[in-house]
């Protein structure tokens, strides 16, 4: 079978397809025929290997996981010994991010318990966009709290792989919302029902004068101090926060900085592959509350290609990966 593959850390030229053997299910694991793949940021943070830290877990010299690909719809092929609920033809979807990566290839593997049953009301390509980032969008806007109608929801850095899933969900609870990006986004954002779009290049949303409710920060650009300037008395701050130091200064400052401006602020601990976000992510795709927005299909023999257009910045959507 046909897996892409990498042997180092690095740049997308660090990636090929290899014809590699196809996996045998141990106990309690399936093998799944992939449907449909996307592309994420992590695919790309797993290729580079950064943060840095992050090699202490993933090799420190050399990759030792050379599989690539975290988000996957597909059918069961066949299930190892134990594996209960779950038959051959079946229809799951996962995100594999801490699962050993691997959907960007025929076949992948995966613990059955990580599995969820995809609806036939959702097609491969639709589901393969939404485990990783519809994931991420669904948690931030939980740790927001309950999103009221009529709340003025701020999403930053909407355009990118979380941001259209974030956008959409805030429209569904009735939130007005205000989607900020670079200006070649913002058709696409209003495209997605955003009420008001924002060029990050020519304003600074902080300093506009407006207030909000909820801020989604998604572009995770920003110190914690900026953000008071634009929130609500009582408005919620949120950050999907890009690496450790951030975290750090979000999740320690944020709480202060919240207490003595009348806000809340803070950082949650993500947690991907959640049985009960994918059932939620499902239904809001089957209801039509919220639809993927797919940029290109690539045949998995152009997945390089893939990386390349995710790289490039100039995405519309997701990038998908087809076998
Ligand atoms: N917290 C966690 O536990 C966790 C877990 C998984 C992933 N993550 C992180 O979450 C991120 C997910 O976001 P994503 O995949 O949607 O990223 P993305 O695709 O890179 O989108 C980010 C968007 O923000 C825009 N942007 C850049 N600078 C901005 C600014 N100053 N103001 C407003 N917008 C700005 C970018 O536009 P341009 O094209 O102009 O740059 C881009 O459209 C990943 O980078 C990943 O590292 C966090």
């Amino acid at each position: 079978m046909r897996a892409v593959v990498r042997d180092e850390y690095g740049p997308v030229d660090v990636l090929r397809v290899a014809t590699v053997e196809p996996p045998v299910p141990g106990a309690g694991e399936v093998v799944v025929r992939v449907a449909a793949a996307s592309l994420n940021m992590a695919d790309l943070d797993h290729l580079l290997g950064r943060p840095r830290l992050s090699r202490i877990a993933t090799g420190l010299v050399r990759p030792a996981n050379r599989r690539v690909g975290v988000d996957v719809a597909g059918t069961v092929e066949e299930v190892g010994p134990g594996v209960t609920g779950l038959r051959p033809g079946d229809r799951v979807w996962a995100d594999l991010f801490d699962l050993g990566h691997g959907s960007l290839a025929d076949l992948v593997c995966a613990p059955a318990s990580a599995l969820s049953p995809l609806p036939e009301a959702v097609s491969f390509d639709d589901a393969a966009t939404a485990p990783h980032s519809g994931s991420l969008a669904l948690q931030g806007l939980r740790f927001a709290g309950p999103i009221r109608p009529g709340e003025r929801v701020l999403i930053n850095g909407a355009g990118g792989c979380v941001g259209p899933f974030a956008v959409q969900m805030a429209k569904a609870r009735g939130a007005e919302v205000t989607a900020v990006d670079h200006g070649d986004k913002l058709d696409l954002l209003r495209e997605l029902g955003a009420d008001h779009v924002i060029d990050y290049t020519r304003e600074d949303v902080t300093r506009g004068g407006r207030r909000f409710d909820v801020v989604l920060d998604i572009a995770d650009t920003r110190s914690v101090l900026a953000f008071p300037r634009c929130l609500a008395r009582g408005g919620r701050y949120v950050p999907i926060v890009r690496g450790i130091g951030s975290f750090a200064e979000k999740a320690l400052l944020g709480p202060v900085v919240g207490r003595l401006t009348g806000t809340r602020m803070g950082a949650f601990f993500w947690r991907p592959n959640q049985r009960p976000d994918l059932d939620e992510l499902s239904g809001l795709i089957a209801s039509g509350s919220v639809r993927p927005r797919i940029d290109r299909r690539y045949r998995l023999d152009d997945a390089i290609e893939a990386f390349r257009r995710l790289e490039s910045g100039e995405a519309r959507g997701k990038v998908l990966v087809v076998p």
